[in-house]
């Protein structure tokens, strides 16, 4: 297929004119509809993307930030009314095209669109050396299109199932509700992902294709891209043949017969959008309320309460100093973990005491270690006050064992 660049060489060296040369692809309507339908799609992207995802931090910042999930629903169900209508319309402007205008079905896939994908694909192998030749749409473009016309129609359903689940529970299992949440909620994945991959892909990166914010195409593109539209045109077959009376008469007929069914469909668009009342309107808003929470502040960090020593009955080692130690230093000073080498669980190995010596000076407790240690405070285990002053006065009398 050398002939896609050698004719624009061709025209290119002989007339730079024609090369210059646009022709319409899109009016002024098509882009228009085009464009409603782009933003009605983002919209009910984001908004259904952060429902079905909820639970993460970026659905989260969003949904605050549309303020709550009311409103994230509202605009929804704001956009997928907005795709219905778009729907209607796109069903009458094609209905026109081809029944009063007599276009031709260009959007049609054809077993040439198949042989085109395999030709595409074995170009994109590097074993063909050109891209297949198309015409108006091409098979990627057909593709696209009925991927929209079949995904739009499965979020219709699952929509109407969502949105009146007792209707639909009037004729189907009621399985089928959670069922076509999935559905919906998966198929919008997909529709998402083939937008930012697929679409994204053959209007921006393959090359920037302006025709939807112009309507134009230019020659070259159209050699490229659409050359067996190109030959029709030049040799004037891709216009059909009417008459302005002929097109007047079938306008006068279709358009009343559209007028009915556009109707017939508004009718139900307003039953899909009001026959059942939805937890819009049915569960109250979220609201502001003062709660009576109590200032009351928990001292940090949180200590396990201290146990309490037996009662000390007189100051000797049995009569109850060694039951203070036992409470509150023996867990980390005993015979297996000795702490500082030093173990209080036994009266002798008290008075032993740990690695810098004795602990415990009978009848000078102002220099016995443990009490200086004790006093100084910041020990893990502490003695309290009275504590330390019972076991104080018990070594001024001698640490007598009993
Ligand atoms: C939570 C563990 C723990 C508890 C409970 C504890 N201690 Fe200690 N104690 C230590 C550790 C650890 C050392 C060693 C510190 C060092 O060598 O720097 C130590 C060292 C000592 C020493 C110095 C020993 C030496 O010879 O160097 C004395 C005296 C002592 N503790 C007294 C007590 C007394 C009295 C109690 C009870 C009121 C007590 N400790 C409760 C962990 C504890």
């Amino acid at each position: 297929m050398s002939n896609i660049a050698e004719p624009l060489q061709g025209s290119e060296a002989t007339n730079v004119a024609e090369h210059k040369k646009y022709y319409v692809r899109f009016s002024l309507s098509e882009r228009i509809e085009h464009w409603i339908f782009i933003t009605s799609f983002i919209l009910l992207g984001i908004t259904g993307l952060v429902q079905r995802y909820s639970e993460t931090q970026i659905s989260k910042a969003v949904v605050s930030a549309l303020g709550g999930v009311e409103n994230i629903r509202l605009i929804h169900h704001v956009a997928a009314i907005t795709t219905m209508l778009v729907v209607i319309y796109h069903i009458g402007a094609l209905g026109y095209r081809v029944y009063v205008q007599r276009a031709r079905l260009t959007m049609l896939p054809l077993v040439s669109d198949v042989i085109s994908a395999f030709h595409a694909a074995l170009y994109y192998l590097g074993i063909r050396k050109d891209p297949p030749q198309q015409g108006r749409y091409t098979f990627e473009e057909k593709l696209e299109y009925w991927a929209v016309v079949w995904g739009t129609a499965i979020m219709a359903v699952t929509g109407f199932m969502m949105w009146n689940p007792i209707a639909t529970t009037r004729f189907l299992p009621g399985q089928f509700i959670p069922a076509a949440k999935v559905a919906h909620g998966l198929e919008a994945v997909l529709a998402v992902l083939s937008i930012l991959i697929w679409h994204m892909y053959q209007v921006f990166i393959r090359h920037f294709n302006k025709s939807m914010y112009t309507g134009k195409i230019s020659e070259k593109e159209m050699l490229h891209d659409h050359p067996l539209e190109l030959a029709d045109i030049k040799a004037g077959i891709a216009k059909p043949l009417v008459t302005p009376e002929g097109e007047r008469k079938r306008r006068r007929i279709y358009l009343p017969i559209y007028s009915v069914v556009a109707a017939l469909m508004l009718v139900g668009v307003y039953y899909f959008i009001g026959y059942e009342e939805t937890a819009i309107s049915t569960v109250p808003p979220a609201e502001q309320a003062e709660v009576f929470v109590p200032f009351t502040p928990t001292p940090l960090p949180t200590l396990a309460p201290t146990p309490t020593p037996p009662p000390v009955t007189s100051l000797t080692w049995e009569g109850g100093i060694s039951g203070l130690f036992e409470t509150k230093c023996v867990a980390c000073h005993n015979s297996s973990s000795k702490l500082g080498g030093l173990d209080l669980s036994e009266y002798q190995t008290s008075l032993r005491g740990g690695n810098s010596g004795p602990t415990i000076l009978p009848g000078d407790a102002e220099n016995s270690l443990i009490i200086s240690i004790q006093s100084a405070g910041g020990h893990p285990g502490q003695f309290s006050t009275d504590e330390l002053s019972q076991v104080s006065e018990w070594i001024t009398e001698g640490a007598p064992e009993n």
